[in-house]
């Protein structure tokens, strides 16, 4: 089982005071194309989703594809984008939320490389829902407003990731850790305590933090990405997870990928070395 490091509290101090803007007139395009894109906001998204994963099926391996199936997702990006376009004169109001944001994509890995794929499909599915009603000048303004909240997310992420890879016990990428020892805590919810590979210094935390989980299921083409909130006190040489299955349901909705695959076949004591990466 390999994870990413906790998340860290207010990297967006410094970055929202250097806020690239927008000239004039293409701020103008913005404010009055908000609406007819707000309106189209979710067909956008699932649309640009289908140009991505087929463009980048390696895209597949990080975000997590039950949030496609119940256009979680689709939905959560569609009003983002409307947020952040609405607010681009001034990003202040919405910081927390782009920072929670920001945090996801960080214990994620996202990195400044993923945004341009994110713009051009982004960009291509509003060209290809809105039609001709995307004129090329909506286009660039869309473009350019889309390099203004992107540098807003790349700036802010690299403060996070310098701040995780160097505090105490922190660390770059995704890191091993050993199943220590799994304890049923009902019929749903079990814990699992999990020590590092490498037998070293683990980050300290604050409650309601959480660590994402990467395992490489056998059987199943990409890797499966999941945050769990750390459950035990902070100051410890181990974190410990408390995971919740989740089992099929009526109308023939599967079970949960990731937590029925931690309840049935990560064992403790086991390294999961078979269904583990390391980066
Ligand atoms: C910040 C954060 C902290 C979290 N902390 C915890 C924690 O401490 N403990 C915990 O247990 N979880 C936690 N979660 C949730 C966790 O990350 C996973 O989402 C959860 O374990 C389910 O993952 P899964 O792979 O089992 O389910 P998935 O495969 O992702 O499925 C999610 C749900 O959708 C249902 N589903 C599957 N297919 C369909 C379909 N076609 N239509 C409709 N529904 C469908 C599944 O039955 C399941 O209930 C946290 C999430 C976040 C974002
Ligand atoms: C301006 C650009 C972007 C915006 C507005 C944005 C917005 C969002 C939002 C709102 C969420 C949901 C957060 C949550 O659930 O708490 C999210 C999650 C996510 N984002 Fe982004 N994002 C952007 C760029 C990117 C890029 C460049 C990538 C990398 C390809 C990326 C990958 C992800 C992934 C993998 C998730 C988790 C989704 C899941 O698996 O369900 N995002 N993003």
């Amino acid at each position: 089982m390999s994870i990413t490091n906790i998340k860290e509290k207010r990297s967006w101090q410094e970055v929202v005071k250097t806020v690239k803007t927008l000239n004039p007139q293409k701020l103008e395009i913005i404010k009055a194309t908000l609406p007819i894109v707000k309106d189209h906001g979710e067909q956008i998204t699932k649309h640009f989703y289908k140009r991505m994963f087929k463009q980048h099926p390696e895209l597949l391996n990080i975000f997590n594809q039950t949030h496609q199936i119940t256009g979680h997702q689709p939905k959560a990006l569609a009003d983002a984008v409307y947020g952040a376009a609405a607010n681009i004169e001034d990003f202040s109001q919405i910081m927390p939320i782009l920072e929670r944001i920001g945090e996801k994509h960080r214990s994620l890995q996202i990195k400044p490389e993923h945004y341009p794929i994110v713009g051009e499909n982004l960009l291509g599915a509003i060209k290809e829902v809105l039609g001709d009603a995307a004129t090329p000048e909506i286009i660039d303004a869309w473009a350019d407003a889309y390099g203004v909240i992107a540098d807003v997310f790349i700036r802010m992420e690299n403060n996070m990731y310098k701040t995780a890879e160097t505090m105490p016990g922190g660390w770059a990428g995704y890191r091993n850790f050993v199943v220590e020892k799994k304890v049923k805590e009902s019929d749903v919810i079990t814990s699992f305590y999990l020590k590092p590979q490498d037998g070293k210094e683990i980050a300290s935390y604050i409650p309601g933090q959480y660590i994402t989980v990467k395992l490489e299921i056998p059987g199943e083409q990409y890797t499966h990405l999941r945050q769990y909130s750390l459950s035990n006190r902070p100051g410890q040489n181990y974190y410990r997870i408390s995971v919740k299955r989740e089992d099929p349901k009526v109308d023939n909705i599967p079970a949960g990928i990731v937590s029925t695959f931690l309840h049935a076949h990560v064992k403790r004591g086991r390294y999961d070395s078979d269904y583990c990466t390391c980066r």
